[in-house]
């Protein structure tokens, strides 16, 4: 290990610094669970005025921690500010749907936060900027940024869908008596959103393919995917709030793997922008199965689509399609 003392603090921006998730999210990345045990940190927190206090509540905190790692924590509500530098930049923060609220009250309310931000992304942020978008609608709210930072490759921008993807890795290591460390090669395509299609038709549980291992066409489809579609609202129910420290640690599997590399033999999800692969017109922000080497992913190629995979990713991919046009038809995009 080189001692961190010896090189530059990556910046790290997180937005929605005073939530639920940040809340988990920021003592993880401090502990070096992200950027790993020789990258020191330094913490960029944007938030709202009205919640700018709070914010410096959870610095405190982390100033507590006393984590070698952490170089220095700044706060501001100046979006500007917020990605000065920023080498990877975690978009949390969002507008929650209220009562009242009508679904393109909700896509302009976040379409107004995704474009200040993706400007001030293209602005300020370090060259080397990698973007992950948690706040939903995920995957539109990433377009609306991508699209409002034409000078960042489109490469660097994604949404969170790994939490689907260990979801999925959760309820087969369950229904299977494995460990979830024997599973390879989900996949999660389409949207964060219930229409999502957790696909184990590619994935093995050890070396047998998970579909062998299950033995039970009617548990896939009738409990595995309806379960993983619905586990944001179950917890919802459960807890009376959104998940957040799950959704925390997928977060961080995401920057970390796209940083560090994916393990060989094994893939992830991610939603990125999409070349055209699987039939996802090129452009939506689409969850993909994805390898990663180099800071870059790659989608993976070649996968036999059978029909019933198809109407699923396409169901999927219409739902984006359709929020793609909502937010055009507002001029967002
Ligand atoms: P939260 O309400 O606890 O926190 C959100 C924070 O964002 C608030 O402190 C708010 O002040 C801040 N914020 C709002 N607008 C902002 C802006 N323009 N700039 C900076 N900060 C801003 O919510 P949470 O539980 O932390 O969840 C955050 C988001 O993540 C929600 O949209 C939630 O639906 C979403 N989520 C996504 C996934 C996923 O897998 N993709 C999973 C869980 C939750
Ligand atoms: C989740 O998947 O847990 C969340 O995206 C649910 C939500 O609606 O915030």
């Amino acid at each position: 290990h080189t001692a961190p003392a010896d090189q530059a603090p990556v910046t790290v921006t997180v937005t929605g610094a005073s939530g639920q998730i940040a809340y988990g999210l920021l003592f993880r990345i401090a502990a070096g669970d992200m950027l790993g045990p020789d990258a020191p940190v330094r913490l960029r927190l944007l938030e709202i005025p009205a919640a700018v206090r709070a914010a410096e509540g959870v610095a405190m905190e982390l100033e507590d921690g006393a984590f070698p790692l952490l170089s220095d924590v700044e706060i501001t509500d100046d979006p500007t500010i917020g990605f000065d530098g920023a080498s990877v930049a975690m978009l949390v923060g969002a507008r929650p749907r209220t009562q009242g609220m009508e679904r393109g009250d909700l896509l302009a309310a976040n379409g107004a936060i995704f474009t200040t931000q993706g400007r001030a992304i293209e602005a300020a942020a370090a060259d080397d900027v990698k973007v992950l978008v948690v706040g939903n609608p995920a995957n539109t709210n990433a377009l609306i940024a991508m699209n409002n930072a034409p000078g960042v490759p489109r490469t660097r921008f994604s949404a969170l869908t790994r939490l689907d993807h260990n979801r999925a890795i959760a309820q087969l290591a369950h229904r299977t008596g494995e460990p979830a460390a024997s599973i390879r090669r989900m996949t999660v395509w389409g949207n964060h959103s219930a229409t999502q299609y957790p696909d184990l038709s590619h994935a093995f549980v050890g070396n047998k393919p998970a579909e062998d291992a299950v033995s039970d066409r009617t548990w896939i489809e009738d409990t595995f995917i309806p379960t993983v579609q619905q586990r944001g609202s179950a917890i919802i129910e459960a807890r009376g709030s959104s998940s957040a420290a799950s959704a925390a640690s997928a977060a961080i599997d995401h920057v970390r793997d796209w940083t560090a590399g994916t393990s060989d033999g094994d893939w992830v999800s991610m939603a990125v922008c999409s070349d055209g692969s699987y039939g996802v017109p090129e452009g939506l922000i689409s969850s993909f199965p994805v390898t990663c080497a180099d800071g870059e992913f790659r989608i993976v190629p070649n996968l036999d689509i059978d029909d019933f995979s198809r109407a699923r990713i396409d169901l999927s991919v219409a739902e984006l399609a359709q929020e793609r046009d909502a937010v055009r038809a507002l001029g967002l995009v």
